[in-house]
């Protein structure tokens, strides 16, 4: 069983894709794909297929019983006390010799653009990705905290390396399509790997 943990739009087959976006979860509901036509409350087109879980809470796999895990951007998403225990519930669901594969923006690289002047200040910020975002639909602006996920976090490579070690995990920082998992050319996108930490390592 492969799980890829905040899936985003992004479902390959052969992984059980989860996430928990309002957009996500109220596509299930019967003509709702009409009406968010009509309306245009959300952008992206979330599959029917997605499996919901808020992956702030308790995983309802059991304990050794994944082969892989995948997250790319999502774990900035959480709170670092939220990252933690999203981390050890990767590490309990993990079967033994389980590949855990975590990516994440760079905090390093925005800073380094900001101190060596090639980005504005609310440039900065933009990229940290702590604010909503703009938008020119008032509508919009007024839902956003009900349903965008600002950063609460964010992540170095030696940060985050240590991080999972200290979980349990014999992790390493990797590159761009640099890992042991089979076929992750088709989990990994290219644009998600730029300007990005990316550790992989095994539940030992
Ligand atoms: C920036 S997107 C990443 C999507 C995709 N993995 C990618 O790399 O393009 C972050 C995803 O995490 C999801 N997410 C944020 N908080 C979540 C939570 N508590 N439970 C489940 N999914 C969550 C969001 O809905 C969103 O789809």
């Amino acid at each position: 069983m492969k799980l890829n943990l905040g899936c985003g739009s992004h479902v390959p087959d052969g992984w059980i894709n989860v996430d928990y976006a309002l957009g996500a979860r109220f596509v299930k509901l019967p003509f709702f794909s009409l009406v968010n036509k009509k309306l245009k409350l959300f952008d992206m087109d979330w599959g029917k297929k997605i499996y919901l879980h808020d992956l702030t809470k308790k995983f309802p796999w059991d304990s050794s019983s994944i082969d892989v895990i995948y997250s790319s951007h999502t774990l900035e998403h959480f709170s670092r006390e939220e990252g933690r225990t999203f981390l050890g519930e990767c590490y309990r669901v993990l079967r033994k010799g389980g590949i855990i594969r975590i990516v994440v923006p760079d905090l390093m690289h925005n800073v380094i653009e900001y101190i060596e002047g090639r980005i504005r200040a609310d440039d900065f910020l933009e990229l940290l990705g702590v604010l909503y975002g703009d938008s020119s639909n008032e509508m919009k602006k007024k839902l956003a905290p009900f349903y965008k996920y600002p950063h609460k976090c964010m992540y170095d490579t030696p940060r985050l390396v240590t991080i999972l070690n200290e979980i349990g995990f014999q992790a390493s920082s990797r590159g761009a399509f640099d890992s042991d998992i089979e076929g992750i050319r088709m989990i990994e996108l290219e644009g998600r790997t730029e300007h990005s930490v990316i550790a992989e390592g095994r539940k030992a």
